[in-house]
């Protein structure tokens, strides 16, 4: 049997635009539609958005699916990379929005989750109940490991519409767009100078708001530093398809790009360094 790969799929596997997105965010193009995913016959329903073909959104949502999966973390359990047509886009969405930055060479890049039945924090609880909300979420078990995994990767955009609410006991990540702070690591390497996600700046904004105790933020700190500890290893383990999707996507050049993620997540994900940026010891 072949060993799987991450799906990068084509205008067959797009199989037809269902509806437009019930709450729109910052991306216009953002819709559900039936995709049909390898080693499954029946479309499946998911969110599809563009995204720009140059820089590193694309790679981005892949390289964290792939870690969220090998970490254990709920989310979308189908996922991957459309690389379609001009003409299979403008028949989805019409032309209007297949603005310049998502069409490359009459093809164009889109990520596709499977939809599940659960909406953003955002579009449940609206406001600053949502900041609450996720607040007290980041100490569940999922909630913390995704704070776990901002960090790591250096995400500049956890918030509210990113993250579904599934009960007060849990949540899933979605749009892992903005990695590394956004460095486009297919160009060079990523500054190691550390700056914190907005993540951990989320959590002492909150504890300032009294969203959170001291005894809630310290009890979340440990459950981010106890899922850090697993990080290297679930590195080591997803490393390989990590490579093999950058080499799907960028060709000969991506060798280079894969080892500017690879030392700036060695760096982050190495034993104790979670420790010392939460100040646990
Ligand atoms: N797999 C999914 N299942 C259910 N809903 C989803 C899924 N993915 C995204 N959504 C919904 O679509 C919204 C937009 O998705 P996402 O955040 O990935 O794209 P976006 O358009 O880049 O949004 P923004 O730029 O505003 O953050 C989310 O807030 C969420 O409500
Ligand atoms: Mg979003």
């Amino acid at each position: 049997m072949s060993k799987w790969t991450f799906p990068i799929l084509g205008d067959d596997s797009y199989t037809g635009y269902l509806s437009p997105l019930a709450q729109l965010g910052a991306n216009p193009t953002t819709h559900v539609a039936e995709v049909r995913y390898p080693v499954q016959h029946a479309p499946v329903a998911s969110v599809v958005k563009l995204l720009p073909t140059s820089g590193t959104f694309i790679g981005n949502e892949g390289l964290a699916w792939l870690f969220l999966r090998g970490a254990g973390v709920p989310q979308p359990p189908k996922a991957a990379v459309l690389v379609l047509s001009e003409r299979k886009a403008t028949d989805a969405l019409g032309s209007a929005k297949l603005v310049k930055p998502y069409v490359s060479n009459k093809r164009v890049l889109a990520w596709a989750s499977e939809r599940l039945n659960h909406r953003s924090i955002s579009a449940v609880f609206a406001g600053t109940k949502g900041d609450r909300k996720w607040a007290r979420l980041m100490c569940t078990v999922e909630g913390s490991a995704i704070a776990a995994f901002d960090e790591a990767f250096y995400n500049i955009d956890r918030n509210n519409g990113n993250v579904l609410y599934v009960n007060d006991e849990s949540c899933l990540p979605i749009d892992n767009e903005t990695l590394f702070g956004l460095h486009d690591w297919t160009a060079g390497p990523i500054p190691s100078t550390v700056i914190e996600s907005h993540t951990l700046r989320e959590i002492r904004a909150c504890h300032k708001k009294r969203y959170l105790s001291t005894s809630q933020m310290a009890s979340m700190y440990n459950h981010i530093a106890h899922h850090a500890e697993k990080h290297s290893h679930v590195l080591a383990t997803v490393q390989q398809d990590m490579a093999q999707l950058l080499g799907q996507l960028y060709g000969p050049k991506s060798a280079k790009m894969m080892g500017h993620v690879l030392s700036f997540l060695a760096a982050r994900t190495a034993q104790n360094w979670m420790n010392q940026r939460v100040g646990v010891l």
